[in-house]
């Protein structure tokens, strides 16, 4: 290698993982200050699993969650009159009031960890690493939008009315309560409609926050179906903007329904990791496995393919250790501590289906998938090899625990290939060369760019996340970074009839 590349290489055996992999450091179980004492940010910790109390406290939530019945679905007229009602005093509280809501509502959150973690990971179905993570993102996202709502200096905002947001089942807690926690923050009422899949998290998020002091009238929940009525909140002209994270097809058909609605939605991906031949394969291995498998593949951010320089795709011992690194991550059910590979929250359909039992032409298993047991929905991990640029499994988003691999002769044709999807929200490069992680950064057309770390599990403010081109609608301003709660407000003087 170059002479950059040697030292990069000794930076790196003294443990320094790369220009942007400082961000990867993970959230340590004890912080090193206290994030609700310190003016400045500071990530939450997960759990720490190390002390038995916290153990036994997740085991006796697991041991008393049951399934709360939902409230039943308010009237939606009354729903939006109310919100609508509640909001200009909500705005003239003052940006500094509902800061300290926010405040409230990460310690409420903090507090309520084991049974929300409980939640998640019955109802949700989700490993607990997945579940903890979850837990402290959506904390995160309370302490940093109450931090970071500025108004530039003369200028007049205002909020936008009310917002609609509406959750994914995937990540059914911080997800929601980050579009919830920015909306409010700007002075917004908010109407929360839950994914139907996970709507027992979505109401614990409700009753947390309205625990922590955010009104009712100007916090509703409305846990309808995906029907009709949905369709006659999403058009009702009383809505003002709609946060949306699920797929392109549902944000097309929203703006189909509503030409002028304001859309803020976070879509599908069709992520890949390239590793070249300047790569650590081991760390590679381990970074695409969590990036592909974790949550079983159902993350709009997961590494869906590999795009892998010859040299290592050719190579018999990373095949191998690749396909023994998946084969081990164990698959069982949520309930299973053990659990890594979960059940999938839907019975796999459509792209899915095809994805884990059908391959193309020139296509083989180095590891094929299979459902395990009597659950339909639960399925080991599977790894497909010479997918071909611009076919099939190349140009689908499937979301399930399906990777496939390309053979690529160099770093731009790698490229190429990851731009080459109608897509562009996360994208990774495993190299030590730091020629090579500049070329690609400066090319690469994604939201969220990782170099020798995972493409999964971005951090509050570390990782600001979003997409660009088909993975995402509005103006893209990132969840999690400086302008996020400022996409939720207008100027006064902007004459802006919405
Ligand atoms: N924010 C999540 C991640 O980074 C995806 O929504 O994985």
């Amino acid at each position: 290698g170059s002479p950059a590349w040697e030292q990069e290489r000794k930076r790196f055996e003294n443990g320094w993982h790369g220009r942007l992999t400082v961000s990867d450091v993970s959230r340590r179980a004890v912080p090193a200050v206290d994030p609700d004492a310190t003016p400045v940010f500071a990530n939450q910790p997960d759990a720490d699993w190390t002390q038995a109390a916290s153990r036994t406290a997740l085991r006796d939530a697991i041991a008393a969650w049951k399934q709360d019945p939902l409230p039943p679905v308010p009237d939606l007229n009354a729903t939006l009159d109310t919100a609508r009602a509640a909001q200009p005093g909500w705005e003239s509280a003052g940006a500094k009031h509902r800061g300290e809501i926010l405040r409230a509502a990460a310690r409420v959150m903090a507090g309520d960890r084991y049974r929300t973690l409980a939640c998640l990971r019955l109802e949700g179905k989700k490993a607990p690493a997945e579940a903890d993570a979850e837990v402290s993102e959506a904390i995160d996202f309370a302490r940093y939008y109450a931090a970071t709502f500025v108004v530039p200096t003369g200028l007049q905002a205002r909020a936008l009315g009310t917002v609609v947001v509406a959750s994914p089942w995937n990540f059914p807690y911080a997800i929601p309560s980050g579009g919830v926690l920015a909306a409010l923050a700007a002075g917004n009422s908010v109407v929360f409609k839950p994914a139907p899949e996970t709507a027992g998290i979505a109401w614990l998020i409700a009753q947390q926050l309205w625990q922590a002091g955010v009104p009712r009238d100007v916090l509703q929940f409305f846990p309808c179906a995906d029907g009709e009525i949905g369709r006659a909140l999403m058009t009702d002209p009383r809505v003002n903007a709609v946060v949306l994270t699920g797929s392109s097809e549902t944000a097309r058909m929203f703006q189909g329904w509503r030409p002028s609605l304001r859309l803020y939605a976070e879509t599908s991906g069709k992520n890949a990791l390239v590793i070249t031949a300047q790569a650590d394969r081991e760390l590679a291995i381990k970074d695409l496995v969590k990036s592909a498998f974790g949550h079983s593949g159902q993350k709009c951010s997961a590494a869906s393919l590999a795009i892998v320089q010859a040299e290592v795709y050719d190579d018999p011992v990373f095949r191998r250790q690749l396909q023994d690194a998946a084969a081990s991550m164990v698959v069982a059910p949520s309930t299973d501590p053990r659990g890594v590979v979960t059940p999938l929250v839907q019975e796999p359909r459509d792209a899915l289906r095809r994805a884990l039992t059908l391959l193309d032409e020139g296509e083989e298993w180095l590891l094929q998938p299979r459902q395990v047991g009597a659950d339909p929905c639960q399925w080991s991990p599977g790894i497909r090899l010479g997918v071909k640029p611009g076919s099939w499994f190349h140009q689908t988003e499937c979301f399930g625990p399906v990777l496939g691999l390309m053979r690529a002769e160099s770093l731009e044709e790698a490229v190429e290939w990851q731009n080459g999807t109608a897509f562009g929200l996360t994208a990774g490069l495993h190299s030590l060369d730091p020629a090579e992680q500049a070329w690609w950064a400066d090319r690469v057309q994604a939201g969220n760019l990782y170099i020798n770390r995972p493409i999964t599990g971005a951090i509050v403010q570390r990782q600001p996340f979003g997409g660009w081109k088909k993975s995402c609608v509005g103006p893209g301003a990132k969840a999690g970074g400086p302008n996020y709660v400022l996409s939720f407000i207008r100027l006064e003087d902007a004459g802006e009839v919405s």
